[in-house]
């Protein structure tokens, strides 16, 4: 097992399946243009082999699926029966919503048990606004759906002080009536934020959004989970909801996660751009592979950061 001195190891892959995207939201591309592919996309077939090596190399037994958005491609429907046939303790997915859908039959079917929609608004103009494609109502009739699979869903939303922030209450609310956890992510620094200034106007911290959050409900903080990202709240009797506090209580220290891009690269600290190519290793057999990867993963450990300073990386290409 790869461990550093603040005893973080990899736990939890996040393989990305895809940069392209049906949404161009304001906070993650500058332009309002749609991503695209990458270049050299991995098949199924060699993510699934990917994720085998590093359940060997790293000792993963948690995985993500994210993107782009991961429902836009075709690989979506064998990338996940296939996860779903590996001994992992947990896989669980990152979606728009938007697609779901139309894939609810490979959901039901693989018998993936949790999804976390990203969504920052109930309201459909700003909807359009944020996310510049795509459809709320789509989006809401996908959510009903996959509750009514049984399924334990999660919504993910980034608090914009000038695009979302009537929304803060409302979306607890929405959630709070489906037996559904809210997940407010303070706004990171990615991509063009990194250097901006619109940043500074538009962060909401943990404090803001408690405090606007305190004045309809009473909540109380719980415990969380060693490597969790969220800090946990209870609202007696109603529910749960969380705070990804980025900023205001870094959990970089206690960080348990490695990337796996759409093209074959590992990242291992979403601060930092250092990425190592591991392409090339998944058509080696194992007693070749395997010891390659040890190497990738030391290295890969190290480039984890004390606090997260905000990278131009881009979140799109590998899902937060
Ligand atoms: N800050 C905070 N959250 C972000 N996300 C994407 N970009 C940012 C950013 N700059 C969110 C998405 C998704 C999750 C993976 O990360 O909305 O829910």
């Amino acid at each position: 097992m790869i461990v550093d001195k603040l005893g973080r190891r990899f736990r939890n892959l996040r393989v990305s399946l895809t940069a392209a995207c049906n949404y161009a939201c304001t906070y993650c591309v500058p332009d309002g243009k749609r991503l695209m592919k990458a270049q050299n996309e991995l098949p199924a077939t060699e993510l699934l082999k990917a994720v085998t090596y590093l359940q060997q190399a790293a000792g993963i037994d948690k995985l993500r699926i994210t993107g782009g958005e991961p429902m836009v491609t075709p690989k979506f429907d064998d990338f996940l029966l296939g996860v779903m046939e590996l001994p992992l303790s947990d896989v669980s997915m990152t979606t728009n919503g938007q697609l779901v859908l139309k894939k609810l039959e490979v959901i039901r079917a693989s018998g993936v048990k949790r999804i976390n929609i990203s969504l920052d608004t109930l309201n459909p103009l700003r909807f359009k606004q944020i996310a510049r494609g795509g459809d709320l109502t789509t989006v809401l009739k996908g959510i009903d759906a996959l509750l009514e699979l049984g399924l334990k869903v999660k919504i993910n939303m980034v608090p914009i002080r000038t695009q979302n922030a009537s929304d803060v209450v409302p979306m607890l609310e929405y959630c709070l009536a489906r037996g559904i956890e809210l997940r407010y992510i303070e706004l990171m620094r990615m991509g063009h934020l990194a250097n901006s200034n619109s940043f500074q106007a538009d962060f909401m911290s943990m404090t803001t959004l408690l405090d606007m959050i305190g004045e309809n409900y009473e909540f109380e903080r719980t415990d969380a989970p060693y490597d969790s990202t969220a800090v946990r709240f209870r609202i007696p009797g109603k529910g749960t909801f969380g705070i990804i506090a980025n900023e205001s209580e870094p959990f970089c220290t206690s960080c348990t996660r490695l990337r796996l891009s759409s093209d074959g690269y590992l990242y291992g600290c979403l601060s930092s751009s250092r990425k190592q190519y591991i392409g090339d290793l998944l058509n080696q057999p194992s007693h070749l592979a395997l010891p390659r990867l040890q190497g990738i993963l030391v290295s890969a450990l190290a480039d984890k950061q004390l606090v997260f300073q905000g990278e131009v990386t881009v979140m799109k290409l590998i899902g937060g």
